[in-house]
């Protein structure tokens, strides 16, 4: 660690904000999974204290954050590409007299370091996904314009004890992310998240409900808890011992008005039979899983480092299933993994037949720099992982419109989460996280109702309210 512990007190992170009005205008561009969303959020917090409101542009902020994601090939190119397109409204404000702080956050600053303040000398800020507590901190050294301030080292504070709550101006959402658990020691091949997002860390216990009883206190009525390998969790609890997800879950399951649980994501190997277990006794635990398998080739999946078989996945799926009769399954395939032959493939091709998703990822092999894979004999020709990709998508989109098929005629319950886009219509969000529009009064917001599914847009159900009372989905479910 190279700088001073960094604390938010009363004295620095005292409000320079008169009637709400914002002072200072904040414009973040969010790119990569779920917890780079719920990161961004946590660095809006973090500054509301210093005055810093939203802006609708980065042409009206007085400081960008790019909140950047390095999972897959180019991550790097399409940062600069994107710094590019705001150097020339930094310098565009500076004409005008406005400075512009830019900042790049996330993984891709994690990874890059002070190379991106090389390439791009106009980047005021760069930080990793493990300091973005000490950002009022680096905002004041910005100001004061001695150089760029570089902030990528992993500090052995976590930064969830700095995080101010959600501030009290925030959007309120029924649906909201909670970071219980970061980072990865799993070292899949592939994977650059266990250098950018660090070693495994789960949050106490307390900390996560305490965050929790905040969001729905707020209005959340559906939250969905985040880690990197989330069922890894391993939390302090209130009793002194490690609490592992299923523990969590039913504490979770305890607060009122915390109507649905999910959680993602989830590694096949983390999913224990107390977990399995909470899906059965838990209805506010979604029967909705996205649970990675990457491959269904055991040859594949050994040098992948995901340390299980294509078998283990399918026991593991009819445990779950045994569990709880109406889960649903996701996951994210990757095609062309160095050494992947013809038979390998076809061998992910019957796992996915196998198991039946009601939805899934796929994505072609990228070398990513710094991990074992990339350096592995037995490249892929491109035309060959395009091939591989267009058929495993082909496959999934045929489930995912048998699957969404399937519920139309059903009676389920829909989480309402706001106005639709067109008059007297609202949307919805199903168990199986599909997107659900219906006529009602926006007045059921929040609110989990009945309904029928009525028919299939691409990517969303049509619905019509059952009756307009709210439901219990603990007793309908
Ligand atoms: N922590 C999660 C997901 C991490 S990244 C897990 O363990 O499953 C999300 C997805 O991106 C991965 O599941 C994988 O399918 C894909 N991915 C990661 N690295 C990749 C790479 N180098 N090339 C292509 N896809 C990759
Ligand atoms: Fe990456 Fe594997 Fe860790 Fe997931 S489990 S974050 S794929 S290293
Ligand atoms: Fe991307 Fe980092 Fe998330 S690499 S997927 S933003 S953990």
């Amino acid at each position: 660690m190279s700088l001073p512990e960094f604390r938010l007190t009363a004295a620095n992170a005292a409000p320079v904000t008169t009637d709400h009005k914002p002072l200072r205008r904040l414009h973040m561009i969010t790119w990569g999974c779920q917890m780079n969303v719920y990161d961004s959020g946590k660095m809006s917090d973090v500054l509301a204290p210093l005055g810093y409101g939203p802006a609708e542009s980065p042409a009206d902020a007085d400081m960008v954050i790019l909140n950047t994601c390095h999972i897959r090939e180019r991550a790097t190119d399409k940062v600069f590409s994107e710094l590019g397109r705001l150097r020339v409204i930094k310098e565009t404000r500076a004409a005008e007299g406005k400075q512009t702080i830019l900042a790049v956050a996330g993984c891709v600053a994690q990874a890059e370091g002070a190379f991106i303040t090389e390439r791009a000398p106009y980047v005021d800020i760069v930080l990793g996904p493990q300091t973005y507590h000490r950002l009022p901190e680096m905002v004041a050294r910005a100001h004061r314009a001695a150089g760029p301030v570089i902030e990528t080292d992993f500090p052995v504070e976590q930064k969830f004890d700095f995080l101010p709550e959600t501030a009290p101006s925030a959007e309120r959402a029924v649906t909201a992310f909670l970071t219980i658990q970061e980072g990865c020691d799993k070292f899949c091949s592939f994977c650059v998240v266990p250098y950018t997002r660090g070693a495994e860390a789960s949050r106490p216990a307390a900390a996560v409900i305490a965050e929790a009883k905040h969001l729905v206190a707020r209005g959340a009525r559906e939250i969905t808890l985040l880690g990197q390998n989330v069922n890894a969790y391993h939390g302090a609890g209130a009793d002194g011992r490690d609490w592992g997800l299923a523990r969590l879950a039913y504490a979770l399951a305890d607060i009122p008005g915390l109507d649905r649980i999910r959680y993602t994501t989830s590694h096949p190997r983390d999913m224990d039979d107390d977990l399995i277990a909470a899906h059965a006794d838990l209805p506010a635990l979604m029967p909705f899983l996205h649970l990675p398998v990457q491959s269904g080739s055991d040859r594949i999946l050994a040098a992948m480092n995901r340390r299980h078989t294509a078998d283990d996945y399918r026991r593991l799926i009819e445990k779950l299933r045994t569990a709880r009769p109406d889960m649903a399954f996701s996951s994210d395939f990757i095609v062309g993994h160095p050494g992947e032959t013809a038979a390998d493939f076809e061998a992910t091709m019957q796992l996915v037949r196998d198991i039946g998703f009601a939805q899934a990822y796929s994505f072609k092999y990228s070398p990513r720099p710094g991990t074992p894979a990339a350096g592995s004999p037995g490249m892929v020709a491109e035309p060959e992982k395009d091939g591989r990709l267009a058929e495993l998508q082909a496959l999934i989109r045929a489930q995912q419109d048998d699957f969404n098929a399937r519920t139309v005629g059903l009676e389920i319950p829909v989480l309402v989460t706001g106005a639709g886009r067109h008059a007297g219509q609202i949307n919805g969000r199903s168990p199986y996280l599909q997107a659900v529009h219906m006529d009602g009064p926006v007045s059921l917001t929040g609110q989990v109702v009945p309904v029928k599914v009525q028919g299939l847009m691409t990517n969303s159900l049509t619905a019509t309210l059952i009756n307009a009372s709210p439901t219990q989905e603990r007793a309908s479910a």
